[in-house]
């Protein structure tokens, strides 16, 4: 009998750092799911299309998701939206949609693929950001509360569901500008970060391989972020 390929499903695969998870893991011999919103993933992987803003949408999505599979070996949680508010734009349909996207969904989707999850002994790999789940950073207190959060979700989980399954998460620092950075702000703030330079997806997406790959590790938050996490480069 050929060995079954482990399965994957990443949320936000279809652009950007999650598209380069699941690229990455594809490359590595899995079986990868890439959800997707708006932007459909590479012909190369499965899309399936989900809103999972919406509190449904999680388990659509799992359901979706359990008519082709049976099992799911590893979950990777990154979706999610970003936004830059000073705090007197910050209001409650801002923070409300920070957290449900950010924080709530990654839980009812792993609520909604736990028998799953189980059956294989799988793993969860949420996706935070060194701002938020491990700094505070300034005018992003609705995106940091929903990264902190999902910090705390990915602790409680990693307890809640052990020894079956292990549940982890990465933090990235900048691996990719948002559109709106001039080259002048990218050179600044590239000059505060301890390793002198941002990194890219695919830092992000080995480390995920890392987590999923490691047995005796669940609960642990790995910062990939040039060192940011310990303060302003000297
Ligand atoms: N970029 C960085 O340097 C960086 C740094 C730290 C942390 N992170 C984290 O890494 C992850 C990916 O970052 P990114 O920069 O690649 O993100 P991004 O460009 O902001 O993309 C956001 C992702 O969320 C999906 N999404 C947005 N609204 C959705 C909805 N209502 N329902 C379902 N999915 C929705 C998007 O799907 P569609 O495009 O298909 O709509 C997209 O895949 C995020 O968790 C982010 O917080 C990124």
């Amino acid at each position: 009998m050929p060995a079954r390929r482990r399965v994957a499903l990443v949320t936000g695969g279809g652009t950007r750092v999650g598209r380069a998870i699941a690229l990455d893991l594809a490359r590595h011999g899995w079986q990868v799911v890439a959800h997707f919103h708006s932007h459909r993933p590479p012909r190369t992987l499965l899309g399936i299309r989900g809103d999972l803003s919406i509190p449904g949408g999680p388990a659509g999505l799992a359901r979706t998701f359990r008519k082709r599979f049976d099992r799911l070996d590893l979950l990777v949680n990154g979706a999610a939206l970003f936004e830059r508010r000073a705090l007197e734009d910050t209001d409650a349909a801002l923070f409300d949609a920070q957290m449900a996207l950010n924080a709530r969904a990654p839980l009812l989707l792993t609520r909604a693929l736990l028998p799953l999850l189980r059956r294989a002994g799988g793993s969860v790999v949420n996706v935070l950001d060194v701002g938020g789940a491990m700094v505070p950073w300034r005018s992003y207190s609705a995106y940091g509360a929903s990264k902190a959060a999902l910090r705390a979700v990915t602790e409680a989980l990693a307890l809640e569901l052990a020894p079956t399954v292990r549940v982890n998460g990465v933090a990235p620092g900048t691996v990719l500008w948002p559109e709106s950075y001039t080259a002048a702000a990218r050179r600044r703030l590239a000059r505060t970060i301890p390793l002198r330079r941002v990194g890219a997806p695919e830092d992000v997406a080995r480390t995920v391989r890392f987590l999923a790959d490691s047995p005796f590790v669940t609960g642990a938050t790995v910062p990939v972020d040039g060192g940011r996490h310990l303060g302003v480069a000297g």
